[in-house]
């Protein structure tokens, strides 16, 4: 048996030149994934540059499919509560 671990929900965060500057958002879903447990749960993947940089940064929740443009930490931190800590 393989000891291959996957987590229920992701959050992609693209990491291109443009998005990758605001790495606040970065932070903060990092310290909010540890502070509520969970790590083996959710993960963040850092992706390429999805060629959206007009609407720096760009963030995907999955498994809802809920992409985020020109966000803000306080968006960020309501979609997480919303379909990380709801659903
Ligand atoms: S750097 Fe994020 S879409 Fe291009």
């Amino acid at each position: 048996m393989s000891n291959l671990h996957f987590p229920e929900k992701s959050i992609f965060i693209c990491d291109g030149s443009k998005c990758g500057k605001h790495k606040e958002i970065r932070k903060f879903l990092k310290e909010a994934i540890k502070d509520n447990g969970l790590k083996d749960h959710v993960e963040i993947v850092k992706i390429e540059c999805t060629d959206r940089c007009k609407h720096a940064p760009i963030l995907c929740f999955q498994p809802q499919n809920q992409w985020l443009s020109d966000t803000s930490i306080w968006e960020v931190e309501k979609v997480f509560k919303k379909l990380i800590l709801e659903e």
